[in-house]
This record gives C-alpha cells, sequence and structure tokens, in this order.
C-alpha cells in the first residue's frame, strides 16, 4: 500500500481527482493517509474532510522560521507513515531541508508543459495568462519529482492541451485541469505505486 499525503493551498480539484480514482478503485493500492494545507480556509481541507480524510493545517506563519515548520512538516508526515508527498497546488516553497528528507518521493503538477511557462512567479492563472500572451497553440500539464529547485526535478508525465480561439485564461485554465491535470496525476501516482516510476539521482 503506498501511502500519500496531498499537500494543497486552493480549491482542490487535483485532491478530488485523486480522490476520485482511489474511490472508483483506479488506484488499489494507493491510501489517502492525510491531506495538509498552510491555509485554513483552502476548500481542499472540506473536500478531505467530505471523505474521511485527515485534514490538517499547518501554516509556516505559525513557526518561528521555515526550519521549525520544516521539522514540523516532516514530523507529521512520518505520523502518518508517508511513502509519497503528493503537491496540488501547494503554494509554499518547501523547506530544502523537507525536500532532502522525501529526496525521490515528492512529486508536483504543474499547468504547463515544463519548461514553457514555469519557475518563480509561474503559478495558478499567471501560468495561463503567460501561454496567452505569447501565443502558444498547444500547452498542457506536467507531473514532476520536486528537487531543489522550482519546476526543475525529473519529469514522469506530460498531457498537451490545444488552445483555442478566444480563450481567456479562465477558460484555457479549465480545459487543461479537466483535459490533463485531473487525468495524469492519478496516472502518475498510479506508475510511482505499481514501482514503474522511481526518481534516479
Ligand atoms: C492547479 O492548476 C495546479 O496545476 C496548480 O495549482 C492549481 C491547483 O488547483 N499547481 P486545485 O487546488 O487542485 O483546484
Amino acid at each position: 500500500m503506498l501511502n500519500i499525503a496531498v499537500l494543497v493551498s486552493g480549491g482542490g480539484t487535483n485532491l478530488q481527482a485523486i480522490i476520485d480514482a482511489v474511490e472508483n478503485n483506479s488506484l488499489p493500492n494507493v491510501n489517502i493517509s492525510c491531506v495538509i494545507s498552510n491555509r485554513k480556509d483552502a476548500y481542499a481541507l472540506t473536500r478531505a474532510t467530505e471523505h474521511n480524510i485527515p485534514a490538517l493545517c499547518i501554516r509556516p506563519k505559525d513557526y518561528a522560521d521555515r526550519e521549525a515548520y520544516s521539522e514540523q512538516m516532516i514530523k507529521t508526515l512520518s505520523e502518518y507513515g508517508i511513502d509519497l508527498v503528493v503537491l496540488a497546488g501547494f503554494l509554499v516553497v518547501l523547506p530544502a531541508s523537507l525536500v532532502k528528507a522525501y529526496e525521490g518521493r515528492i512529486i508536483n503538477i504543474h499547468p504547463s508543459l515544463i519548461p514553457s511557462f514555469c519557475g518563480d512567479g509561474f503559478y495558478g492563472l499567471k501560468v495561463h495568462e503567460a501561454a496567452l500572451q505569447r501565443g502558444v497553440k498547444v500547452t498542457g500539464a506536467t507531473v514532476h519529482f520536486v528537487d531543489d529547485g522550482t519546476d526543475t526535478g525529473p519529469i514522469i508525465l506530460q498531457k498537451a492541451v490545444y488552445v483555442e480561439e478566444n480563450d481567456t485564461p479562465e477558460i484555457l485554465q479549465k480545459r487543461v485541469m479537466e483535459s490533463a491535470e485531473w487525468i495524469i496525476l492519478p496516472e502518475a501516482i498510479r506508475l510511482i505505486a505499481e514501482g514503474k516510476v522511481k526518481m534516479h539521482k
């Protein structure tokens, strides 16, 4: 059984995709042990609670410094016996000590085809605004391992999505979520759970 923690900051539609996949038996050997947010009001926490998944709020600002925050996160992940940490719209930059503690066992979903439109400052709608601004005809989503950079770890899966006439950032974001993110994130978790994918240094 692969015990996963899903780290969230917002609406939790990617978390919902993972929950749905577990509940419809697409992820038979995966258990969502806990959901952790840095924000008390993240709707993702409500989604977890509605599915009887422990929903925790651990806020960096409640700790003296990033190292103390990291220690609490590592302690909590250990208490829940976490094998894989899934960042699903998590907007906190992970402390290096946390990345090191779970090296090769943290994945992230990013709403573009990395290396396009990624790195510092590229999150949420900003990614789609940049894609429309540049005029790309194809965008998409990427699942990658997390290393000590921003969106720089080894790529696991990508899925392309066409940009359409009259797309707004909101319309494009919705299409990328529905047609790419919500498909490749559960799929990446399945591949890892089945031992078919692992990160090599
Ligand atoms: C998604 O677009 C994801 O790609 C990005 O942040 C957003 C989170 O959305 N990292 P949700 O909270 O999963 O609905």
